[in-house]
């Protein structure tokens, strides 16, 4: 095991999480915890992005903080094992971001396919506040003030790591060798790349109201389930139905494992059998729908279990994320170490560098 990986990756605290936020990166930072070939594994709440585009309402960004540590500890992430910090709290993340700036043009912000749509679907065409258009550049600081070797995210977020490599090489280039190139760890099946709605739209949004969420009830889960978006022109269980773009079996798709079939579905044998009774026809949307129930029921009972564990001594929770902060901030400041030495902005800790000047100036 080579242990060189740093791991390192974030959500904005603008929600609970949900399936979707599990299945395209939570599930895998749990694994990677657990297999345990990292230096060192760093999940941050992205608060100070949230507050990008919810500057005018700092409430609901500071009671989803709460939310989304205890999202993370219920998934598993293990506090002995993960740094878990909140963004806000490493102020070297502001200071790196001023000096990336100058390193990044507004036509190169303009172009990252990510802000663009994020800029239409929040109606900002017209004024675009200057720290939501420049928060990829933020987000550089983030992965770069940790030396990140990998983040876990979802494909939503490969122009932000795009972005962050390019500066660190310019960086680099200019300023010689001190920052770290990351790459992106996207989940490795298409189900998981962009899990869509419970009603089948492109993506879970909680604006659409089409999320399961990983705190949810047992209860409002199944309904979920239940009313879940299929194939419209599968009307009769005879019926041959589509399984492309049909939510149930993409969901199946990421989430079912052999397994599940021998414990809740054992008249077929995997998920392909299943797929191909449905095509042909004969296989009722009722049918499928409980064995996802079932499924999903299986992966969230204990992960709320933990939950609910976890709620019953909420200061524990933020002393947790204090240390986490302080265990952050000295990785961050010994990278703004190397940073401002690298742009000669380390006047103080170059005895060279005074003497060098009184050199200079004795000779004039
Ligand atoms: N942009 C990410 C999101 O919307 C959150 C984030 C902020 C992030 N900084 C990051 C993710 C650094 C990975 C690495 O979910």
């Amino acid at each position: 095991m080579s242990k060189e990986k740093v791991i390192l990756t974030g959500d904005r605290p603008t929600g609970c999480l949900h399936i979707g936020h599990y299945v395209g990166s939570l599930r895998r930072r749990v694994e990677l915890q657990n297999a345990g070939d990292y230096r060192q594994m760093f999940v941050f709440i992205a608060d100070a992005q949230a507050l990008t585009d919810n500057m005018d309402n700092p409430e609901k960004v500071r009671q989803n903080v709460v939310e989304v540590a205890l999202d993370y500890l219920a998934c598993g992430l293990d506090p002995s094992r993960v740094t878990l910090f909140i963004q806000s709290q490493i102020p070297e993340l502001c200071e790196l971001s001023f000096y990336y700036m100058d390193l990044v043009t507004v036509s190169r912000l303009q172009r990252n396919p990510t802000v663009k749509t994020e800029i239409q679907m929040r109606g900002f065409e017209s004024s675009i506040p200057v720290g939501f258009f420049t928060y990829p550049v933020s987000q550089a600081a983030d992965i770069t003030a940790f030396r990140a070797t990998t983040v876990p995210a979802g494909e939503d977020q490969k122009p932000m790591i795009e972005q962050a490599t390019e500066i660190v090489r310019r960086f680099n280039y200019i300023y010689g060798e001190t920052l770290v190139e990351p790459a992106i760890l996207l989940p490795d099946n298409a189900a998981c790349l962009r899990l869509p709605g419970t009603d089948g739209k492109a993506k879970m949004s909680k604006s659409l109201g089409n999320c399961i969420y990983l705190s949810e009830s047992a209860d409002e889960v199944q309904k979920k389930v239940m009313s879940m978006y299929t194939d419209p022109t599968h009307i009769h269980v005879q019926d041959p139905g589509h399984i492309e773009g049909n939510t149930v079996f993409t969901y199946l798709d990421a989430f079912c494992r052999p397994e599940h079939f021998e414990r809740y579905l054992p008249d077929y044998p995997n998920l392909d059998e299943l797929k191909a009774h449905y095509r042909r026809g004969g296989l009722g949307d009722m049918k499928v729908k409980r064995f996802l129930n079932a499924i999903l029921q299986e992966e969230l009972e204990p992960i709320r279990q933990r939950r609910r564990e976890f709620q019953k001594d909420i200061p524990a929770v933020y002393d947790m994320l204090r240390r986490g902060c302080e265990e952050a901030r000295n990785v961050a400041a010994s990278t703004l170490d190397d940073v401002r030495r690298a742009m000669k902005i380390n006047y103080f800790d170059d005895a060279e560098l005074i003497a060098e000047q009184a050199r200079r100036f004795a000779e004039r």
